[in-house]
């Protein structure tokens, strides 16, 4: 059973961006100075070249104020696996975006770093909208499962499942960052609006196990049942196992 989530099922990838660039352009016209939380990972690219898109078009992304989910530590912002170039390449640049935020992979204590992340995400207010991916073991940002859900920003080891699944973007696995600093489940439950991205087959089980198994630290993403205003936005792929 869907408890408060609202699903969409888009035929493909290019369709599934489409429909979720649509949902946050209308988000951010209606609160254009808002605060608005981003994710990396391959399944929201489409959709940030929508948006650019849309920028072209007459879209204004400049007012608003952003707040990543995650990045690998260590790692240096213009290293081209660290989530602050991607944004950086693929979506402040394109977006017109400057008043951005994410923690940060160079941090000489990275549990200090944590503490003072989550501080500027108090200060900043309400967030409007927070995007998501899954993870292919069912992690949001990097809340890996595990034996809790962590409420607050952590310093975390990331789970050899992760370590394996974005392997793809380093030379190889042994390049892969071993920690990461995320936000926690706390503040990401507190976004007024969730719009998860979710792509391809091989999600489609965990998928499935997010949104109508058991709501289970295990599988970090099965928390969003207890939102009240999840959107998903899936391919037929992805939602095959629904
Ligand atoms: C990554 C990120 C997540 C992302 C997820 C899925 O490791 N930490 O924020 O949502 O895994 O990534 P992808 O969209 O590439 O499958």
């Amino acid at each position: 059973m869907l408890r408060n989530i609202n699903l969409i099922i888009e035929a493909d990838y290019a369709a599934m961006s489409k429909k979720a660039a649509d949902i946050f352009a209308r988000e951010v016209a209606g609160a254009p100075a808002g605060v608005f939380g981003f994710a990396t990972g391959s399944t929201p690219e489409g959709m940030y070249a929508e948006l650019a898109k849309q920028r072209a078009d007459g879209a204004d992304f400049s007012g608003i104020t952003t707040f990543n989910l995650d990045e690998y530590h260590p790692i240096q912002p213009d290293d081209a696996q660290s989530y602050a170039y991607y944004m950086k390449q693929r979506v402040f640049d394109p977006l017109g975006i400057v008043r951005t935020n994410l923690p940060n992979g160079t941090a000489p204590d990275p549990v200090r770093e944590c503490v003072d992340y989550e501080n500027k995400l108090a200060i900043a207010g309400d967030m409007m909208m927070q995007i998501l991916g899954i993870g292919n073991n069912g992690h949001i940002g990097f809340n890996e499962p595990g034996e809790v859900f962590a409420a607050q920003a952590a310093y975390v080891p990331l789970a050899q499942a992760t370590i394996d699944a974005n392997a793809r973007l380093f030379d190889d696995a042994s390049q892969v960052p071993r920690h990461a600093l995320t936000m926690g489940i706390h503040a990401i439950m507190m976004a007024k609006k969730i719009l998860l991205l979710v792509s391809g087959q091989g999600k489609a089980a965990i998928l499935a196990a997010a949104l109508t198994g058991p709501i289970t630290p295990q599988v970090p993403a099965s928390i969003l049942q207890l939102h009240p205003h999840v959107t998903v936005v899936a391919d037929t792929a992805a939602a095959s196992a629904l």
